[in-house]
């Protein structure tokens, strides 16, 4: 696999749909490069999915695309990001393919939220699996070591925007709910992150009944200019992704659906082909 080092496509993988308002700000980003996007909907969520899965199914999608001849993979999904990233950085890629990078979601918006936040009081929504993972504290304090840090798992949110819910009474309860538990936690909040890359398609209930003066933030701007940042700091990566401008869609669940939900997600038609990871 480590032999094959011609130029490929960026390879952005999430759970299911999320990772897609990640790679939608990526390409408006750097519009030059070449992506390939694989949602492992059939066995979506990960977020109530315990550790040992959630990296065993994401190893998986990591080796399908460096056998697609990906150099660089962006884990789009902060449940993969938190449970499986720093295995595969650390134990399996010195043996896979030491020269390709697997980079994840949390650590850029973790150095990002430093400038965003006045209070120092920092609120993260995430899946129960991302929240019990305490990855945003830890990640938090080690950059922010003064910030104070409450999370909160929002189970229902995922399954809302998978089911088109988005937009319904449903949604209504579930994001009031969370919100009011968030800051009941902490009333010097002053800056909440959006850790799980579905949330940004409930930002219009988000802004809705999040109390005013709160900061909202999601990740998609913020790890699309962490690439471009990272890309420039790294021209022995940069050099090795390729610049078409194409977009690739795979899902390991059902083609038509997918590609019907995705629109949704990144604005344009996509047309998505099965895969079996
Ligand atoms: N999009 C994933 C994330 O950012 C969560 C979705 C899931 O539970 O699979 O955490």
């Amino acid at each position: 696999m480590e032999k094959v080092d011609r130029k490929a496509a960026i390879g952005v993988f999430d759970s299911g749909y999320g990772g897609l308002s990640i790679l939608r700000e990526i390409r408006r980003v750097l519009p030059q490069y070449d992506y390939v996007f694989v949602g492992d909907n059939a066995r979506a969520p990960y977020g109530t999915r315990s550790f040992q899965l959630v990296y065993e199914f994401t190893l998986e999608a990591v080796k399908y695309l460096f056998e697609q001849g990906c150099q660089l993979v962006i884990l789009a999904c902060n449940t993969a990001s938190a449970k499986a990233l720093r295995t595969i950085q650390q134990r399996d890629l010195p043996v896979l393919a030491p020269s390709r990078r697997v980079l994840g979601v949390i650590r850029p918006t973790v150095e990002a939220v430093g400038e965003i936040s006045h209070s120092g009081h920092v609120g993260v929504f995430g899946t129960p699996g991302t929240i019990a993972s305490q990855s945003y504290n830890i990640e938090i304090a080690k950059l922010h070591p003064d910030f104070a840090v409450s999370g909160h798992a929002c189970p229902m949110w995922v399954p809302l925007v998978e089911n088109c819910e988005s937009d319904g009474d449903g949604a209504d309860y579930f994001v009031k709910k969370d919100i009011d538990a968030l800051v009941s936690m902490d009333g010097e909040i002053d800056t909440v992150i959006l850790g799980c890359t579905h949330y940004p398609l409930l930002l219009k209930k988000i802004k809705q009944f999040m109390p005013q003066g709160i900061k909202v933030v999601a990740q998609g701007d913020i790890v699309a200019h962490s690439l471009a940042d990272y890309l420039r700091r790294h021209p022995e990566i940069e050099e090795k992704c390729s610049t078409g401008g194409t977009c690739q869609y795979l899902t390991t669940d059902d083609a038509e659906k997918f590609g019907t939900m995705a629109s949704i997600f990144v604005n344009e038609t996509v047309t998505a082909q099965k895969i079996k990871l």
